[in-house]
C-alpha cells in the first residue's frame, strides 16, 4: 500500500515528519482543480504535479509547467474513472527541482541496512526527454549523495516511516525503497516503493561485498540486526566492492505505451563476452536457446568499473552488441555526472547537509 497509494505515502509520511512536497490527495474534480489552481499561483511556483493514485508502473505522473497544463491533466483523469465508484483518486503536488536519487533499505519492522544510493534515468529518452518510465538506466555510487550522507537519511526516512507502520499495527520487512529529490534546500521523499528498484538493483547488487542471502533471511525472521552483526557489520549501510557501476536498460519497440513482443534478440553472447552482465526481464526462449523480447524492459546490461565513467564505458561496449527489430535505449545513462558533493562546500545552502535536515516535518 505505501507503493501503489500515493495517497497512503503521503500520510505515513506526514505522521513520521518525514519531509514530502507540499499537497493533498483529492476524490473531486472541483476541488482538485481549487487546489491546483492556488499551487500555481503560488509566489514562485514553478509548477504542479498531478498524480494517479494507483499502481501505474512510474506512469501516472504528470508534471505540469502551470494551471492550464495541471487542468487539463485533471479533467483527462477524473474522466476516464468517471462511474467507477472506488475512484478517481489524485495526489497533487507543488513541482520540486534537483537531481533525483533511489535510497533502497533492507528492513525488518523496527531497524533498516541501507544498500548504496544509486540514481535512475526515468525519461524515454535521450536529455530526459519523451515519458516517464520506469526506469531506462541506473549508476551507483551517486556522487551527491555521499554514502556517509545516507545514513542521515535512513535516519530521518526510513526509520520514522518503519516506526509509524509499526504503530498503526502494519510493521514492515523487506526492501524500502525511499525516491528522493535533492533540492537545494535539502533531500525531500517524492514516494516510497515496497521493493528493490528496477534498474537500481541491476546497478545495486553488483556492488555488495557482503552476501545478500542471510540479510534478506534476518529481515524477512525480524532479526536484521543479529544477521548483520553475523557478518560483522556495523553502522547503518552496508559495505561495497569499492567498483562503481552502469546498468542501461534495453527496452522493446512501442514502450512504455504498448510494447510489441516477439522480436527475435541477437547479440547476447558478445555482450557476455565483454565482461557485462546481462539481465534478463521481458525475454523467452525456445527450445534452441534463441531469444526473443517478452516485456517493455526486456534486458539491463550492467558495466563494472573503478569509476562510474568506466562502469558506463563497459556498459555500452556491451549495449552495443545486442540488438531487435525497434529496440530503444538511452545512450546518456551516467553520462552527466553532477558535481561531488564535497566539491559544494562552502556553497549555501548545501543540498545534502544533515542541516538542511534540521527543519524537518512535512510542508
Ligand atoms: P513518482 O511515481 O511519485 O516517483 O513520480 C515519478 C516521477 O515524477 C519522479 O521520479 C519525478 O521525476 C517526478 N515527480 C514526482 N513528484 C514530483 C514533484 N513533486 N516535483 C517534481 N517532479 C516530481
Ligand atoms: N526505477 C524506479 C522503480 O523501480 O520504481
Amino acid at each position: 500500500r505505501i507503493e501503489w497509494s500515493k495517497a497512503f505515502c503521503r500520510d505515513v509520511a506526514a505522521a513520521a515528519g518525514v519531509r514530502m512536497a507540499r499537497g493533498r490527495d483529492f476524490a473531486a474534480l472541483e476541488p482538485a482543480l481549487d487546489f491546483a489552481r492556488e499551487l500555481a499561483a503560488g509566489r514562485g511556483s514553478r509548477g504542479v504535479v498531478i498524480k494517479a493514485d494507483g499502481l501505474m508502473a512510474g506512469k501516472g505522473v504528470k508534471v505540469c509547467d502551470d494551471f492550464a497544463a495541471a487542468e487539463t491533466a485533471l479533467r483527462t483523469l477524473f474522466a476516464a474513472v468517471e462511474g467507477d465508484p472506488a475512484g478517481p483518486a489524485v495526489v497533487i503536488e507543488e513541482r520540486l527541482f534537483g537531481a533525483e536519487a533511489s535510497l533502497i533499505a533492507l528492513c525488518d519492522d523496527h531497524g533498516a541496512l541501507a544498500l548504496p544510493p544509486a540514481r535512475d534515468h526515468k525519461r524515454l529518452l535521450d536529455d530526459d526527454k519523451g515519458p516517464n518510465t520506469g526506469g531506462m538506466g541506473a549508476y551507483s555510487p551517486v556522487p551527491d549523495l555521499p554514502e556517509s550522507l545516507c545514513a542521515t537519511l535512513i535516519d530521518v526516512v526510513h526509520l520514522p516511516i518503519l516506526a509509524e507502520l509499526a504503530r498503526r499495527g502494519a510493521p514492515f520487512r523487506g526492501a524500502l525503497y525511499a525516491g528522493l529529490m535533492l533540492t537545494p534546500e535539502g533531500p525531500v521523499l517524492i514516494e516510497c516503493n515496497a521493493r528493490f528498484g528496477d534498474p537500481e538493483a541491476q546497478a545495486l547488487l553488483p556492488r555488495l561485498a557482503v552476501p545478500l542471502g542471510p540479510l534478506l533471511y534476518g529481515a524477512a525472521q525480524g532479526d536484521l540486526a543479529a544477521a548483520a552483526a553475523e557478518l560483522g557489520l556495523h553502522g547503518r549501510m552496508l559495505p561495497t566492492t569499492g567498483d562503481a557501476a552502469v546498468a542501461v536498460v534495453l527496452a522493446a519497440a512501442n514502450y512504455p505505451e504498448t510494447p510489441r513482443k516477439g522480436d527475435a534478440i541477437s547479440g547476447l553472447e558478445d555482450a557476455a563476452r565483454t565482461g557485462a552482465t546481462v539481465f534478463h526481464a521481458g525475454t523467452v526462449s525456445d527450445a534452441e536457446g534463441n531469444y526473443r523480447t517478452n516485456g517493455g524492459r526486456v534486458l539491463a546490461v550492467v558495466g563494472l568499473g573503478a569509476t562510474v565513467s568506466s562502469a558506463r564505458a563497459a556498459a555500452e561496449k556491451a549495449a552495443e552488441c545486442v540488438s531487435w527489430s525497434g529496440m530503444q535505449r538511452r545512450h546518456d545513462i551516467a553520462a552527466a555526472l553532477p558535481p561531488a558533493a564535497h566539491a559544494r562546500a562552502g556553497a549555501s545552502p548545501d543540498p545534502v547537509s544533515e542541516k538542511a535536515w534540521t527543519g524537518g516535518g512535512v510542508s
